[in-house]
């Protein structure tokens, strides 16, 4: 992981609650609000875990909690999940977290006033025949959950951004071309977290980014560097 340190300061003022941050996304969530300066919550099972995440201020709890998410987002203006399942049954399974979870996230942050969120979803969410939906739902329940977040955030002087990406690898920021599209008609392509993140912390300033859903994978293998990810968001439609 790099890029701990402030280099580029943003308008944006207000906290920022990532959830999810011990993981291989959130941690670069993390990374990336570091790097505009933006001050950063994390809400974790393990603080100690947490504490590898640098300057950041630690709510140890279970996304099960509605009185540990609320702690959580208090005070935030922003959240944005990275949460995920890893298990077909129990606290760690899709129910639990990609739906029950980040629905419990969204009303608690709706109710405590956050204005903005953003959400790690995946490519092929409403696809109910996609063979990653033999794990347990996965994929049905992000997109119930998705729904839900569209539904609360869409009004009210609220808003959302939804990131639908590829298969994920584990690499940095601004190093490749993406390919955005809408309407959930991609089947293939890889995309680094680091660019997951991003897409997301800028959406908390940037208004084209605000209210939409989009899928989003590299456009191709090679390097080419990008100054800013801003621009994708001109690509989409309402
Ligand atoms: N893998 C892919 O190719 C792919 C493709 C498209 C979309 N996605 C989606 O992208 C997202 C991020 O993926 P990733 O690979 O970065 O995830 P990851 O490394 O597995 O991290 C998941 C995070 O969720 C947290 N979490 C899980 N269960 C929790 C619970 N019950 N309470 C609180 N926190 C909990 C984990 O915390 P702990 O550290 O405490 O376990 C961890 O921080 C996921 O939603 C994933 O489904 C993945």
């Amino acid at each position: 992981m790099e890029d701990r340190v402030m280099t580029e300061k943003t308008k944006y003022s207000g906290k920022v609650l990532v959830a999810g941050a011990t993981g291989r996304t959130g941690k670069w969530v993390v990374s990336r609000l570091q790097h505009y300066g933006v001050p950063v919550r994390v809400l974790t099972r393990s603080a100690e875990k947490a504490k590898t995440l640098g300057d950041v201020e630690i709510v140890e709890g279970r996304i099960q909690s509605d009185e540990d998410v609320a702690k959580a987002v208090s005070g935030c203006a922003g959240v944005i999940s990275a949460l995920g399942s890893s298990e077909v049954f129990g606290d760690a399974s899709p129910g639990e977290v990609d739906r029950d979870g980040v629905m419990r996230l969204v009303d608690q942050a709706a109710k405590a006033g956050v204005k903005h969120f953003g959400l790690v979803s995946s490519m092929a969410v409403t696809k109910w025949y996609h063979p990653l939906n033999l794990f347990a739902g996965v994929l049905s329940k992000k997109f119930e959950a998705e729904e839900h977040l569209r539904g609360l955030f869409g009004k009210e002087g609220r808003s959302y951004t939804i990131v639908r990406p590829g298969g994920l690898k584990d690499g940095g920021p601004l190093l490749h071309d993406l390919h955005v599209d809408q309407g959930d008609r991609l089947w293939s392509g890889w995309i680094n977290r680091g660019d997951v993140a991003e897409l997301l912390v800028v959406s908390l300033w940037t208004d084209k980014a605000k209210n939409k859903t989009f899928e989003v994978v590299n456009e191709g293998e090679e390097e080419h560097a990008q100054k800013s990810l801003e621009g994708y968001y001109d690509k989409l439609a309402s």
